[in-house]
């Protein structure tokens, strides 16, 4: 055994987590579009059965407003200057040079898990750059995020450890925090797991692109 080693970190999956400065304002502010809108898709529901689908489905922007979903809503914008301020500091971390390139929120969508078995399945957002996830209101059990490994080979490649690490692990869960913002290349697979109590779940996922 050599008694001079090091063992590098190559190629990480960087993940960007931060508190909010203005987030109680934010919140405050868009709850209630939040709710509303809900209500909108609900009331624009005329068949039984699909209003059934709809109540027990997690609800999400995502469906009833495709595309750029919520950006020209001027009621995210407090928001979305969070999120540019957070992408700009994120990629300052990461070195990252874009030249004269400016950040742009690409999508947002809102999302209600408040069904014991609402999850969301592991998924990418491709043609982004980063993504994330903005938590507007939580409790405690709420879902977890979930983030895997993008490295393919590793995910189906099962070692054993003796103690789980930032080194090893292929899979890694957030409890949500209200308030809080979660960033990552968005290529990373992420997921919403079962909440493991009642409550109500309100996040905000959005897309950045640099251009
Ligand atoms: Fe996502």
């Amino acid at each position: 055994m050599s008694r001079n080693y090091k063992l590098h970190t190559i190629f990480p999956s960087c993940l960007y987590v931060a508190d909010v400065e203005n987030a109680a304002q934010i919140n405050k502010t868009m709850l209630p579009h939040i709710y509303e809108l809900r209500e909108q898709d609900r009331k624009n529901i005329k068949d039984p059965e699909l209003l059934s689908v709809f109540e027990n489905d997690v609800w999400s922007t995502y469906f009833s407003r495709p595309g750029t979903g919520l950006i020209n809503e001027p009621w995210t914008r407090d928001l979305q200057r969070a999120v540019i301020d957070n992408t700009e500091q994120f990629v300052k971390l990461l070195q990252l040079d874009f030249g004269k390139c400016k950040p742009h929120v690409t999508t947002l969508f809102a999302n209600i898990h408040d069904k014991p078995y609402h999850r969301h399945d592991a998924h990418t957002h491709p043609g982004s750059m980063f993504s994330g996830t903005y938590f507007v209101k939580t409790y405690s059990g709420a879902g977890k995020l979930r983030l895997v490994n993008p490295c393919r080979a590793l995910q189906f490649h099962e070692f054993s450890y003796h103690e789980d690490t930032e080194l090893n692990v292929n899979e890694v869960s957030l409890d949500p925090v209200a308030g809080r913002i979660v960033m990552f290349h968005s290529h990373v697979p992420h997921a919403v797991d079962r909440p493991t109590a009642g409550g109500e779940r309100i996040a905000v996922a959005f897309n950045v692109l640099y251009r």
